[in-house]
């Protein structure tokens, strides 16, 4: 009985003589740094519109505040808002055949955004934005940075997919909001990173609260914990709870993040937290 076992029933198990020929491919075998770059962090959500790409402009202009060199690349090919964001409307040059990302605040910033119209609806399938993301990641001159910000699209799709396959990302923040329907959309993108290898540095929970202008108490808007349970499902840091805030909206459809615009903001303070958090975690 050598290449046989028993079975619970007792008869015997046949093991198949056949063996695989072709040795399972890593997928993780071309990950690499982004030269020049030290950190590259990933501000997502399994869900859309919980505040992405805001909280990752504040947490890019919070970490050039406290001193770091800085970049922001916005691989939302569907919807990018960073052009918006920080008002830059127009196309990078191209030097060598290398993207140079444009300056502004201190910072550099890089988005699909600045290559179209910002009206142009846009369609990609799969394979053309892995294309499209492994150029943004092949063609770009960073110049030295502290930190590379990356915002990326809601879910846990190809872009997502893409990038950690082709990058090595040094750690995610996931972005949720108080209620439970965003908090299940949040845990599926955490799990994903948790999946690719990439650890979750902590959560940002947005929209927390909104204080009333009269009398000053703080309001829940959207019932529920998010931010707090998931950070404890995942054992790691509430990073910080961001209010309800119109001066939010505002400052990121004139083009200037809160943090650069209201430098004294209680908002602009919680930013500065999370900043000095994330580089407290990396330099562990
Ligand atoms: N704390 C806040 N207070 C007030 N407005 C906010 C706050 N956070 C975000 N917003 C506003 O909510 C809208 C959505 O935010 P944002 O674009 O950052 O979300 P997102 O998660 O990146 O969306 P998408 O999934 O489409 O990429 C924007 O108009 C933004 O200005
Ligand atoms: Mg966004």
């Amino acid at each position: 009985m050598s290449k046989a076992s028993l079975n619970t029933q007792g008869t015997e198990k046949q093991q198949c003589p056949v063996q695989p020929k072709v040795k399972a491919q890593d997928p993780w075998a071309h990950q690499a740094k982004i030269p020049g770059v030290n950190y590259v962090i990933a501000v997502a959500s399994g869900k859309g519109g919980v505040g992405k790409s805001t909280v990752a402009v504040n947490i890019a202009a919070a970490l050039s505040t406290i001193g770091k060199k800085v970049g922001v690349l916005d691989l939302d090919v569907y919807g990018p808002s960073l052009p918006m964001m920080v008002g830059i409307h127009k196309p990078p040059n191209v030097l060598n055949g290398k993207i140079q990302p444009i300056e502004k605040y201190g910072m550099c910033f890089l988005s699909f955004g600045m290559f179209v119209s910002e009206n142009a609806p846009v369609i990609w399938r799969g394979p053309l934005v892995a294309k499209l993301v492994n150029q943004f990641f092949d063609d770009t001159e960073w110049e030295s940075l502290d930190y590379l910000i990356i915002d990326l699209p809601p879910g846990t799709g190809d872009v997502q997919l893409s990038m950690v396959q082709r990058i090595k990302v040094s750690g995610a923040i996931m972005v949720t909001t108080p209620q439970d329907l965003a908090l299940l959309d949040v845990q599926k993108g955490a799990d994903m990173f948790k999946k690719v290898n990439v650890p979750v540095l902590g959560i940002v929970e947005n929209m927390s609260f909104l204080r009333c202008p009269h009398c000053g108490k703080e309001i829940e808007v959207f019932k529920g914990q998010g931010g707090e349970l998931e950070s404890k499902r995942l054992g790691v840091p509430l990073l910080g709870a961001i209010p309800l805030d119109p001066d939010l909206t505002i400052t990121s459809d004139l083009g200037m993040p809160e943090v650069l615009t209201h430098k004294e903001s209680s908002i602009t303070k919680i930013f500065l937290e999370v900043a000095r958090e994330i580089d407290k975690l990396l330099l562990k």
